[in-house]
């Protein structure tokens, strides 16, 4: 297989440099986005050392042109397209009927954990329909799949990205392989930064309140970042067949859904 050329967002994230490794090792080409420019030459450094070829660009999903922008640059760039990992998140914690579950925030978790991969994902597509191996993969949550003491705005954008994901997988079959993977708690500082807000609060450790979040796995440990990595390259150099793939710790990959039979005719556009 030649090297892939790949976007990948919220590179600089826990996920997103052991993806970084991953991709590293198949000397990719990516494109690396995130906001913080100095985290993301940590990632290109990462991606660097590991074989690949960083593009480093700074953008901020949370804006609502900003996938506009990234994707327009991609696609003027012609070095083609293969793969779109749609990795960048973010959680806030506000139970639903306080003060923080405003819509100020309900808004931010929409705009970045499903308009802008919805979005970019669209603007993507003449790229990653030219190519013969064109696929998207959402990092979505086990959030996705179920409910959640605090977190109603979080597992609300998630679940949407899920259910836009596995409608795409159908209306895109033939052209564009999209597919999801659902971890629980990963070892990353998405989870550390909710476990000291926890620990702040409670007077607990940060160590007691991580132990916790892995006890709540069905594991009982937390997904590494490697583990999350590992699964989105068995999808995107698998079969397109629109898999989600749930990720509960311990190496285990459960399917939610087994995706679309490669038999399936392509739907009219
Ligand atoms: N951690 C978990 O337990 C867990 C479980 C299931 C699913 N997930 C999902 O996995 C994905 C990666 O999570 P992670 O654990 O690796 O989190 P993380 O370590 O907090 O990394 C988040 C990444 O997203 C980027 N990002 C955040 N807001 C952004 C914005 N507005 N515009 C552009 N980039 C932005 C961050 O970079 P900058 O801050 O520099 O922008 C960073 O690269 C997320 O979608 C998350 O929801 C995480």
């Amino acid at each position: 297989m030649t090297a892939p050329c790949v976007l990948l967002t919220g590179a600089s994230g826990g996920i997103g440099l052991a993806l970084c490794d991953a991709l590293g090792a198949l000397g990719a080409r990516v494109w690396l986005l995130g906001r913080s420019e100095e985290r993301l030459q940590a990632a290109a450094a990462r991606l660097g050392e590991a074989g690949g070829e960083p593009r480093p660009m700074t953008a901020d999903l949370g804006e609502p042109g900003a996938a506009a922008e990234v994707a327009t640059r991609v696609l003027a760039d012609g070095s083609g397209l293969d793969w779109a990992i749609q990795n960048a998140g973010i959680v806030e914690t506000a139970p639903v009927g306080s003060a923080a579950a405003d819509d100020a925030h309900a808004r931010r978790l929409m705009q970045v954990n499903f308009h802008a991969p919805r979005e970019l994902t669209q603007r993507l597509l003449p790229g990653l329909e030219a190519s013969t191996r064109g696929q998207v993969l959402f990092v979505a949550s086990s959030a996705a799949l179920g409910g959640a003491p605090y977190v109603a705005g979080y597992a609300a954008s998630k679940h949407a990205l899920l259910g836009w994901a596995r409608c795409a997988a159908l209306d895109l079959r033939g052209r564009v392989g999209v597919q999801a993977l659902c971890p629980h708690f990963v070892d990353s500082p998405m989870t550390d930064a909710g476990a000291r807000f926890v620990a702040d609060r409670t007077g607990r450790s940060l160590e007691a309140v991580k132990e916790e979040y892995a006890r709540l796995n069905p594991s009982g440990t937390l997904v590494t970042p490697a583990e999350v990595a590992s699964a989105a390259l068995q999808l995107l150099q698998g079969e397109r067949t629109g898999q989600v793939l749930e990720l509960p710790g311990g190496g285990e990959r459960v399917v939610v859904e087994p995706g679309i039979a490669p038999s399936a005719s392509p739907p009219p556009k």
